[in-house]
C-alpha cells in the first residue's frame, strides 16, 4: 500500500490485544483503589492521547480528564516549559498523572513538582511503559503497564518526529524507515 505507515515497523512488541488486556487490568486496579472518589486524570499531550482514551474507558467511575502540554528547550536552565496548562483546579482533588512512557524520568519529575504546588489531595502516577534502565531521577510509579528495555518504541501515541504515532500497537522502527535515527537524548535539566 502506498503511504503505509506500518511498513516502517520492524517488530511489533505489544499487539493491540495485549495493550487492551493490560489496560483493562490497570483500569480495574485504579477503579478499585479510587472507589468512592472522582479522580482527575492528568495527561501530557500528545503522546498520552491513545492511552488516556483507552485507560479512562476502563475505569467505570466518575472521573475528569485534564491535559497539559510541555516543550523542552535546549541548553541549561529549567529545561521544560509548560505550553498549555490545566483548564481546572486540581487543589483538593485525587490526581492520577497518566504517562505514555517513562524514560529518564525528568519530564515526570518536573511535572509532579509542578502539580504538587497546587496541593492535590493525592498524586499518583500511571505509566503504560517504563524504560527503567534509562532512569536518571527517581520517581515513584504506582501503576505500570509494561516494563521495557532501552529501545526506541513507536505507535499507540509514541511518535518519532511526529510520525508513526497513529498505529494501534507498539513496535520498533526499521532502521531504514524514513526518519529512523537513534532517539534524541532529552536536554539536561537542572533539578
Ligand atoms: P523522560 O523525561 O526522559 O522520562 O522522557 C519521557 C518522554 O520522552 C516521553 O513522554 C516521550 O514523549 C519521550 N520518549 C521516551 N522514550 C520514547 C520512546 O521509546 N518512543 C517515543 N517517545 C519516547
Ligand atoms: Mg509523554
Amino acid at each position: 500500500m502506498e503511504h503505509d505507515e506500518g511498513a516502517g515497523i520492524e517488530r511489533v512488541l505489544f499487539t493491540a490485544d495485549q495493550l487492551k488486556q493490560h489496560i483493562a487490568d490497570l483500569g480495574a486496579q485504579i477503579a478499585k483503589d479510587y472507589a468512592g472518589t472522582s479522580p482527575v486524570f492528568v495527561g501530557v499531550l500528545k503522546g498520552v492521547l491513545y492511552f488516556m482514551a483507552d485507560l479512562s474507558r476502563q475505569v467505570s467511575m466518575p472521573l475528569s480528564i485534564e491535559f497539559i502540554s510541555i516543550s523542552y528547550f535546549e541548553g541549561s536552565g529549567e529545561g521544560v516549559r509548560i505550553t498549555k496548562d490545566l483548564d481546572r483546579t486540581i487543589t483538593g482533588h485525587q490526581v492520577v498523572m497518566v504517562e505514555d512512557i517513562l524514560d529518564t524520568g525528568m519530564t515526570l519529575h518536573y511535572l509532579l513538582e509542578y502539580l504538587r504546588v497546587r496541593q492535590p489531595a493525592s498524586l499518583k502516577v500511571c505509566t503504560l511503559l517504563d524504560k527503567r534502565a534509562r532512569r536518571l531521577v527517581d520517581v515513584t510509579l504506582d501503576y505500570v503497564g509494561f516494563e521495557v528495555p532501552d529501545e526506541f518504541r513507536v505507535s499507540y501515541g509514541l511518535d518519532y518526529s511526529e510520525r508513526y504515532g497513529n498505529l494501534p500497537f507498539i513496535g520498533v522502527l526499521r532502521p531504514e524507515a524514513p526518519d529512523a535515527v537513534p532517539a534524541p537524548i532529552p536536554p539536561p535539566l537542572s533539578l
